[in-house]
């Protein structure tokens, strides 16, 4: 089902009978990531806020490639109604093996030019949210003898990049969280793991500022000289989520093509000519 499986390669079915929720569920990288785990054989709560429409078309398309799937609507920027999604969790399906945090808001801005407002914004999502979900989601995995809770982060939680301020904040918050619940809820059976990306071609990141050249230099610095797809992330939560990654936790896995190993920021570049000695 995941938009670039090689043609006749069967999906994993390394998911079957477990139910998982993914916030965010609707759209973007989340319907990469519901349209995955659903094809590894998962029932898919989608979960979304802003745009039924779109969790609908991708619950729709998940039921037509045979998978299991429903939409629920709620902001995980409220705990109510995370509560409230989270029971009906628990009502329709008696538990809870898979949590994908994948919601996330933000605006695109550099340090002054951020109101309090976006702020609290961003982090009642970004990270509030994604806590709420985690507290909710904790028992109902327990109960069922363990889970697996994969929060999605992405490059600018660890390098600065331009315009990422806000969002990058809180995504290192969520990757310090990730490390401090695998610590508490392990004693239950739950796994907590990050799967973060580098710039990915999609909508989204073409809401950058400048967001050509970014793309430009990202795949230029990239050792394996693309930007990342939807499916790629999807393919990480996936494998974190799996019972292939059942002795991995606490950790934040980066797929970026290799951007961060950080070869095209030490190279000299030789239209910059010799560096000046230090006086
Ligand atoms: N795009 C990239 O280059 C990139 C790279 C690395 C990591 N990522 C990560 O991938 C994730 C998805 O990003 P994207 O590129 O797909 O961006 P996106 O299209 O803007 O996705 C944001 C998602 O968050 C949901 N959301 C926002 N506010 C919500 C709320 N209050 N309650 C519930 N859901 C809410 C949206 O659903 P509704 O519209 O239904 O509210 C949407 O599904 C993010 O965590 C992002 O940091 C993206």
């Amino acid at each position: 089902m995941s938009g670039d499986r090689a043609p006749g390669a069967p999906a994993a079915t390394d998911l079957r009978g477990k139910v998982a929720v993914v916030t965010g569920g609707g759209k973007g990288v989340g319907a990469a990531i519901s349209r995955e785990l659903a094809a590894r054989g998962a029932y898919v709560v989608v979960n979304h806020f802003h745009s039924s429409g779109a969790a609908e078309d991708t619950v729709a398309a998940i039921r037509r490639a045979g998978g299991l799937a429903r939409a629920v609507r709620a902001s995980v920027a409220k705990r109510e109604q995370v509560e409230a999604l989270f029971a009906s969790v628990a009502d329709e399906h008696g538990g809870l093996d898979v949590l994908v945090n994948n919601a996330a808001r933000g605006v695109f801005a550099r340090y002054d030019d951020l109101t309090d407002v976006e702020w609290r914004r961003a982090l009642d999502t970004n990270l509030h949210g994604a806590r709420w979900c985690a507290l909710a989601a904790a028992p109902l995995m327990a109960a069922r003898g363990g889970g697996a809770i994969v929060n999605v982060s992405s490059i600018g939680a660890g390098l600065a990049m331009d315009n990422y301020l806000l969002v990058g904040v809180c995504k290192a918050a969520l990757e310090a969280m990730t490390r401090y619940l695998a610590a508490d809820l392990g004693p239950q059976g739950i796994r907590v793991n990050t799967a973060s990306a580098g710039l990915l071609d999609n909508p989204t990141a073409a809401l950058f500022p400048g967001a050509a050249e970014l793309r430009d230099t990202c795949r230029a610095a990239s050792p394996l000289g693309r930007l990342g797809t939807e499916e790629d992330l999807a393919r990480l939560v996936a494998f974190l989520a799996s019972p292939q990654a059942e002795w991995i936790s606490g950790q934040c896995l980066l797929a970026d093509g290799g951007l961060s190993v950080g070869r095209a920021m030490l190279t000299p570049s030789p239209a910059a000519g010799p560096v000046p000695e230090p006086s």
